[in-house]
């Protein structure tokens, strides 16, 4: 069965690396879904993100990339994909989705998956990894060689 695994990926994480490796071993076919959100204010254009997150999972037999043009419900369907995969870090995370979830079942009946996220990079968020990484601070050991120059570079380092 063919999954999307969506998100803004500002930029992509181990955490999201961890829900989408967790996701191919499940579903035979993964299409990471780069999309915008219209209330965010991103650090990278979605053409960077789509970037970034091809390099990032370039090693995965199973996996491929793609924009979200439009509705992330209407990318499913002309994909033929089935359910989306979404990760899920706490209980805010899984308000925020539930939302999205039926909101999403009701525009065309698609189903979501959601994984709760991993122990290591549980917790971690691109917003954190931004605002730490504007400040200074080492990110590297939560994002792929590739990311860390990326955000390096944007916040001039
Ligand atoms: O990083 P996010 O906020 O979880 O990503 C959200 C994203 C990009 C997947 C979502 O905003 C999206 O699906 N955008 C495409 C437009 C759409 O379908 N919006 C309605 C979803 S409820």
């Amino acid at each position: 069965m063919r999954a999307v695994c969506p998100g803004s990926f500002d930029p992509i994480t181990r955490g999201h690396l961890d829900i989408i490796v967790r996701a191919a071993s499940v579903f035979s076919e993964v299409i990471v879904a780069v999309g915008r959100n219209t209330t965010k204010n991103y650090m990278f254009d979605v053409h960077e993100r789509l970037g970034l997150v091809t390099d990032a999972v370039s090693e995965m037999a199973n996996v491929r990339v793609a924009l979200i043009d439009g509705l992330l419900v209407d990318f499913c369907a002309a994909q033929g994909a089935k359910v989306i995969v979404k990760g899920v870090r706490f209980g805010s995370d899984f308000d925020y989705e539930l939302q999205m979830s039926q909101l999403n079942r009701q525009l065309s009946g698609i189903e979501t998956a959601l994984l709760p996220a991993g122990r290591e990079f549980g917790t971690i968020s691109s917003s954190m990894l931004r605002e730490v990484a504007h400040n200074g601070a080492d990110i590297s050991a939560f994002v792929t060689d590739a990311v860390n120059r990326a955000v390096l570079a944007k916040v001039g380092r």
